[in-house]
């Protein structure tokens, strides 16, 4: 059945011509409030993630648990390979395996940074004020070490076949970052690559591959960012 827009029509005569009105029906003004809300609604959320940034300066500041797992669930409902789900999270707040894990890290990152980095990679590297010393794992509230399952186990221990891994975690991984920003918490993502010490530590299976850390907590005090820019929309988009 055709959609009934219901315009409503009239028309008038003023000074010798002839005039019609169009006026949207109580139908196409609910359509048309709705769309411009939908409008406002990208507007405002684009403004809010733009203020989002990657913050290295951590307060000790407790955040509760509820919020933590609010944001996992928001990330778990992220669109994945044959909705396979080839994710797992391990929130970390116990001050003991903080510490594991900074250790490893930090072992990983002065190798990074001593011998492994490219000169370009340490040049690109140059302006954020990175270095081998990693006192935010520490600090931090929370360590969420994020994973991704290459394949998934059955109730008998039967392989399960995964699809787009690294796709489905790393867009669970966005929205995790997304509602970690909108719940006023503030996230580092980090990878002190390689990152198997985090099964290790962790005790997670074979099957599951670190995919990054994600240090979450408030901003110190004092917390500065680098100044960085985005990429305009033309530069990053084309419409065709
Ligand atoms: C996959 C990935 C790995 C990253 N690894 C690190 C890291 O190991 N250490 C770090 O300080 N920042 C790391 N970052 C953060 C980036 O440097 C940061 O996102 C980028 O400079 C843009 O800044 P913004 O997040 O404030 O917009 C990583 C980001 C991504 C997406």
């Amino acid at each position: 059945m055709p959609f009934d827009l219901g315009l409503d029509l009239a028309y008038g005569v003023s000074e010798g011509s002839v005039r019609l009105w169009i006026r949207p029906s109580k139908h196409l003004q609910t359509i048309m409030s709705i769309l411009l809300r939908k409008c406002e609604g990208a507007e405002a959320f684009y403004a809010d993630v733009k203020r989002r940034r990657s913050v290295r300066d951590f307060s000790d500041r407790s955040v509760p648990r509820e919020i933590i797992e609010d944001c996992l669930l928001a990330a778990g409902t992220a669109p994945n390979g044959a909705n396979k789900q080839p994710w797992y999270f391990v929130v970390v707040g116990d001050p003991a395996v903080k510490r594991k894990i900074r250790k490893a890290a930090e072992q990983e990152e002065q190798a990074f940074y001593g011998e492994r980095a490219s000169q370009e990679w340490l040049n690109d590297l140059a302006p954020l004020g990175t270095d081998a010393h990693k006192p935010f794992l520490e600090t931090a509230p929370y360590l969420i070490a994020i994973f991704g399952q290459s394949y998934g186990l059955d109730a008998q221990g039967k392989k399960v076949k995964h699809y787009y891994v690294s796709e489905s975690v790393g867009i669970a991984t966005g929205l995790l970052i997304t509602a970690l920003h909108h719940a006023g918490l503030v996230c580092l993502t980090h990878t002190p690559s390689p990152m198997k010490f985090l099964n290790r530590i962790l005790h997670r299976p074979e099957n599951e591959r670190p995919f990054l850390l994600l240090v979450v907590g408030y901003p110190a005090q004092n917390a500065r960012v680098p100044m960085i820019e985005k990429k305009t929309l033309a530069e990053i988009a084309t419409f065709i």
